[in-house]
Order: structure tokens, then C-alpha cells, then sequence
């Protein structure tokens, strides 16, 4: 499957090293050539025997002990993927801002093919505010994907995130970018993200859990499998296809209104709210002088609603739901009042999938009742699965 495939497998100092021995394998047994380069601390966990022989290439760790005339690091970054797994703190960190001050981090920044990188470490470390947003930095990368730790018992003795996605994981995900198929060509595709905020006076707003993560990965796979994608999200973000900042609901449903017209497809991932307030306080409302506030909440209004009266046949609009009980039930309702071709339904009673987790499990629902069921995994991968399962299969 991965044959004339140029796989370059980096490795950092972590624990999770030992894991990367039998993704080289599963990868030299689809054909893929594997070479590694080594940081001095993955040293510690792996040796270059090791990998020398799994890889059956030389490993690679110095910059400049080649006898070729190019850098070592502009030959290496001529591969089609680079896979950094387990990715630690000060590797991330290093990419994220640029710094080239080994092999491996020089590689990276010379590298513009796609790169896979597999986070492991203490959970402590993952959620550190910094580490996280040098996290958010690779993931605005055009070539970067980022596969989340999951959570449960760390080797440094903690229990939590932090734990490298495991080996069968990062190879899927290997194969589905060295094999990309751009059926999504020539398609222009709205998808909303994130929950709208509805302000209530110059400080305060209402708003909700949806962190924006589900729509962010859908549009990032449509972007990959070659569609026109504009992205409409309720926060800023700096990504290779177009974004429209919308905050409001009735924000949101002017500028989806707008890019429907022309458009062959409508992914609303977003979570606009259902609620606003009848007057926005021009001041910041002050708590002094009363004991309590009463706020009076008018009806916004349906954005897939408003979209299904001006709805050709030709284009396909396809709801989310999050729901806490009656998952599917609810979902069949919603196809039919908001006239869907298809419905997503999230079941937002766990805390591990559904609102600002890495990880959904959902169901996708036609307009016959069908139900495709896609058991959890990494937002990334129910992506492509739902993309897949609209724009393929169906
Ligand atoms: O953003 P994340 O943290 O990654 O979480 C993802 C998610 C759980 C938010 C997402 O997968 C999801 O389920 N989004 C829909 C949330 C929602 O608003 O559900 P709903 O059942 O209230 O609405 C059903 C559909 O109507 C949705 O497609 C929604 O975008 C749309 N809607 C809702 C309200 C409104 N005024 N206008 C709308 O068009």
C-alpha cells in the first residue's frame, strides 16, 4: 500500500519510544522506506541498532557527520511524510517556534510535506497553558496534524492525558494522508464552528461548551481532500482556507445566508444559541443597588432553518445535534423540521466525547433513517469518516 512511499520517523526522549518499534514495522510491511532520526535524549530510550534494524536504513541523529554536500536535514526533508512520535514538550515547543537547534527540529522546519505529530507526556506538562498553546500553533500548520494523547496511566506514575496515540493509530493516519484522495475537488463547503456568544452588556455573554474543535477537523479534512472550504466560526484562527469570524447567532446566520448561495454544501457543526437577550446594556450592568438581575431571553432565529427555505436540490445541508437523552429520536425530528440531508448526532452525556474533547463518537443519520454508527475516536478521524460517509458513500 505505502510502496515508493519516503516515510521519516522522528523521535524525542520519551517513555512512548519503545512504542514507535512496531509502528516502523507495520510500516516497512506495507512497503513504506523507513528512515529515523533520533534526538540526543531519545538516545536514552531507544537504541540506533534498534531502529536500524526495523527500518533497515541507517538512523540518523547528527547534522553534520553526513559525507554528502547537502545538510543533512534538507536531504531527510525531502520525504512525503514526517512522523514525530512520541513528540515531548521540548520538541513541540521548539517546532512551534521555529527553533532549529538539532536534526530532527532542522528537519521539521525544512519540511513541507505532511507532517504527523504524536504528543507524549506527564498530563501535568500536556495541559500547561504554554504547551498547549504551542499545541494550537502546530495545528494551525497547512501541513501539520496533531494526534492528541489520550488519557489513562502515565509511565511517570500520574494518571490523565498524556499517553501517545497508539501505534495503529498513527499508521491509519499515515495511510489516509499518503493515499489522500481529493474526491472533495471543485466542491465549494460551508462548515460553522463553535458556540456563539450573545452579549448581554459590554463585558458579559451567554454562551456554551463547544470549543469549535469538530468543525475545525472537518474543515481541515475537507481542505485536504481538495474542497473550496470556507470556515465560519465564532473565534479567530489563521488557517490555509477562508475564515469569517462570526460571534452571534444572527451574525452567524447572515454570513452562512451569504456563502450558501453559491455553495454545494452546508456543514453545520457550530453551536449557535438558541436565545438572546432582548437588549444589550450599552453600559456594564452594576451589582450594586440590587440583589438580583432578571435578564428577558428572546427567541434567535434557526440558521438551518432559514437556510432550508432558500435550499436548491443540488446542495446538501447537514445538521448537528448534541443531545443528553433520546440521541436518535431527537435526531430523526431534527432532519425533518430543519429539512436535512443528514444529521450528526453526539451523544453529550460523556465527558470523554462531544463539547471541547479531542475525541466525539456519533451517529450519522439520513433522510431514510439510516444510521451509520462511528465508535470514538479522535475528532481528526470522525472527520474523514463523516466526510466519507456523506460525499462517497452515500
Ligand atoms: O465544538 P466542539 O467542542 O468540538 O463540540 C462539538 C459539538 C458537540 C458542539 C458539535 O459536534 C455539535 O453537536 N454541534 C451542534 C450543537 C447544537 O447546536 O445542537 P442543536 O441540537 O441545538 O442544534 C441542531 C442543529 O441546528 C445544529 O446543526 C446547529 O448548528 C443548528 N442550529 C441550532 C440553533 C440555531 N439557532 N440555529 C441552528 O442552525
Amino acid at each position: 500500500m505505502l510502496k515508493n512511499k519516503k516515510i521519516l520517523i522522528g523521535i524525542t526522549g520519551g517513555i512512548a519510544a519503545y512504542k514507535v518499534c512496531s509502528l516502523i514495522r507495520e510500516l516497512k510491511k506495507l512497503n513504506a522506506d523507513v528512515k529515523t532520526i533520533l534526538t540526543p535524549n531519545a538516545k536514552n530510550f531507544v537504541t540506533e541498532t534498534t531502529l536500524m534494524t526495523l527500518s533497515q536504513n541507517p538512523v540518523y541523529s547528527d547534522e553534520f557527520s553526513s559525507q554528502n554536500w547537502r545538510p543533512e536535514h534538507i536531504s531527510l526533508s525531502e520525504a512525503d511524510l514526517f512522523i514525530i512520535a512520541p513528540a515531548s514538550a521540548n520538541t513541540t515547543g521548539k517546532i512551534a517556534n521555529g527553533i532549529c537547534d538539532n536534526l530532527l527540529t532542522s528537519t521539521a522546519a525544512a519540511f513541507s510535506n505532511p507532517i504527523i505529530i504524536a504528543p507524549a507526556m506527564n498530563c501535568n506538562m500536556w495541559n500547561n497553558p504554554l504547551i498547549q498553546k504551542n499545541i494550537e500553533t502546530l495545528k494551525s500548520q497547512n501541513n501539520i496534524t496533531v494526534i492528541p494523547p489520550s488519557s489513562g496511566y502515565l509511565a511517570c506514575g500520574y494518571d490523565g492525558d498524556g499517553r501517545m496515540a497508539e501505534p495503529e493509530d498513527i499508521k491509519n493516519t499515515a495511510i489516509s494522508i499518503l493515499t489522500e484522495d481529493k474526491f472533495l475537488n471543485g466542491k465549494k463547503i460551508i462548515i460553522t464552528a463553535g458556540g456563539t456568544k450573545e452579549q448581554i452588556d459590554p463585558v458579559r455573554y451567554i454562551g456554551n461548551h463547544s470549543s469549535g474543535k469538530m468543525g475545525m477537523a472537518i474543515a481541515d479534512a475537507a481542505c485536504r481532500h481538495g474542497a473550496e472550504v470556507t470556515l465560519i466560526a465564532t473565534y479567530e484562527t489563521k488557517k490555509p482556507y477562508k475564515t469569517i469570524v462570526a460571534t452571534s447567532t444572527q451574525d452567524m446566520l447572515s454570513e452562512v445566508k451569504q456563502a450558501f448561495i453559491n455553495a454545494d454544501a452546508l456543514i453545520m457543526a457550530a453551536a449557535p444559541a438558541d436565545f438572546r437577550a432582548e437588549q444589550i446594556n450599552e453600559q456594564k450592568i452594576k451589582k450594586e443597588n440590587t440583589d438580583g438581575l432578571t435578564l428577558k431571553l428572546i427567541k434567535n432565529p434557526d440558521i438551518l432553518q432559514e437556510i432550508s427555505n432558500i435550499k436548491k436540490n443540488n446542495q446538501l445541508v447537514i445538521g448537528f445535534c448534541a443531545e443528553s437523552e433520546n440521541l436518535v429520536e431527537n435526531a430523526k425530528k431534527k432532519i425533518n423540521s430543519k429539512n436535512l440531508d443528514f444529521i450528526v448526532a453526539n451523544d453529550i452525556s460523556s465527558k470523554e466525547i462531544g463539547f471541547n474533547s479531542d475525541f466525539n463518537e456519533v451517529k450519522i443519520i439520513d433522510k431514510s433513517n439510516n444510521i451509520k454508527f462511528l465508535q470514538k475516536d479522535t475528532k481528526i478521524n470522525i472527520a474523514e469518516k463523516i466526510l466519507e460517509e456523506i460525499f462517497k458513500n452515500a
